[in-house]
């Protein structure tokens, strides 16, 4: 067995379920048995743990698109490690692998379930983000969901996060005309000045869909919605006929004990004859190489940009995860759980 044999895997446990917003006592921080891999397994040590949105929904038992984290599970969560003990065909010692390794040090996982990477010069970490589940969502999203055209308009919400910020630049890479919504003046000048997005609007402004409107002289042809609620209300004032919007995330609404209302603005999907689609990227995955293969050949020509926010520390992650939901966070969000081998 491999030097970094730890003789304790510290893991989150989820404890309770979130009423509203994520508190501390909702997981508890133990150390457990190192994981025995069996038959096709292999022993992974995690080095990041991706930090999403969709925590929240997992934490939670309400109805939703795979089976919420069970009370006394190890919280779930997608991981880039090493692996340290195969016993799986086709995975060596030292693969550097990626799939659900859980908010833990280390995981016992099928061989079947995890995808080798070869990092080939890019870092690690590119792979949590645009050549990960990140940026397999923006491809899909976009591409197969929202469906633009060039020279249409298209309007993306949390432009400057992980997802919304490869969907901006996708978008731009079609010939469309590209305004993000994002949270700050900074966030909205790195949108605009960095990734090359026509127009940004700060969400925390006055008068929101006066600020849309400004920005999208001729209409919202597309809307990639991240974030639902009055966000995805001032969009749907503004479509255009024929408009599509592809509902990639709600991350407003995920903290909300009622889930009350619906936009206020839904008729304009009948007034406008809009395509409304939600989608979830795993739906895809046979397809993830295509993202993969057209994201990797953009980052190789520079055309891509992207900002990883990584974070030390497994024992700091129910806190780590509270950032996305205040925006005081850069980038995909990782937490550093071990060091990177050499
Ligand atoms: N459908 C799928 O398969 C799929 C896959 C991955 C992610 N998603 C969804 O995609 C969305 C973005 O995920 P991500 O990982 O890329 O996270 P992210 O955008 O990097 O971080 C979340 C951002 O959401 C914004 N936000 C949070 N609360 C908000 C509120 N109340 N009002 C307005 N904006 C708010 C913040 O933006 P500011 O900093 O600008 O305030 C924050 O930075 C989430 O809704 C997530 O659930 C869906």
């Amino acid at each position: 067995m491999a030097q970094h044999v730890p003789i304790r895997n510290r893991r989150w446990i989820l404890a309770n379920r979130p009423q509203t917003e994520i508190e501390r006592d909702l997981l508890t921080f133990e150390d457990g048995p190192l994981p025995e891999p069996g038959e096709g397994e292999v022993l992974v040590r995690n080095i990041y743990l991706s930090i999403d949105p969709t925590h929240r929904i997992w934490m939670s038992d309400v109805d939703q698109y795979m089976e919420p984290v069970a009370i006394g599970d190890v919280m779930r969560g997608g991981t880039l490690g090493v692996v340290e003990v195969s016993r799986a065909k086709g995975l060596a010692v030292g693969d550097i692998v990626t799939g659900q390794g859980g908010w833990q040090d280390y995981a016992a996982v099928s061989g079947k379930a995890l995808r080798r990477v070869e990092p080939g010069g890019l870092p690690l970490a590119a792979f949590m983000g645009p050549l990960g589940n990140i940026g397999a969502t923006a491809y899909f999203g976009l591409f197969e969901v929202a469906k633009p055209r060039p020279g249409e308009t298209v309007l993306v919400s949390a432009a400057a996060g992980a997802v919304g910020s490869l969907v901006g630049q996708m978008a731009k890479l079609m010939g469309c005309r590209v305004v993000g919504i994002a949270g700050s003046a900074e966030k909205c000048a790195w949108i605009t000045n960095e990734l090359g997005f026509d127009a940004a609007v700060n969400y925390r402004d006055a008068d929101l869909v006066g600020a849309i409107s400004a920005a999208c002289p001729k209409g919202v042809d597309v809307y990639f919605d991240n974030v639902g609620g009055k966000i995805l209300d001032a969009a749907l004032t503004l479509i255009n006929i024929n408009a599509r919007i592809a509902v990639c995330g709600l991350i407003s609404t995920y903290n909300e004990i009622e889930q009350g209302g619906g936009p206020a603005m839904f008729r304009n999907v009948l007034m406008k004859r809009a395509r409304i689609e939600g989608f979830i990227v795993s739906d895809y995955w046979r397809r993830y190489p295509e993202a993969y293969a057209a994201i990797g050949a953009w980052l190789e020509k520079g055309l891509l940009k992207y900002r990883m926010d990584i974070r030390d520390g497994l024992e700091n992650a129910p806190d780590i995860l509270k950032l996305l939901f205040s925006g005081a966070h850069d980038g995909k969000l990782l937490v550093r759980v071990s060091a990177e081998p050499r």
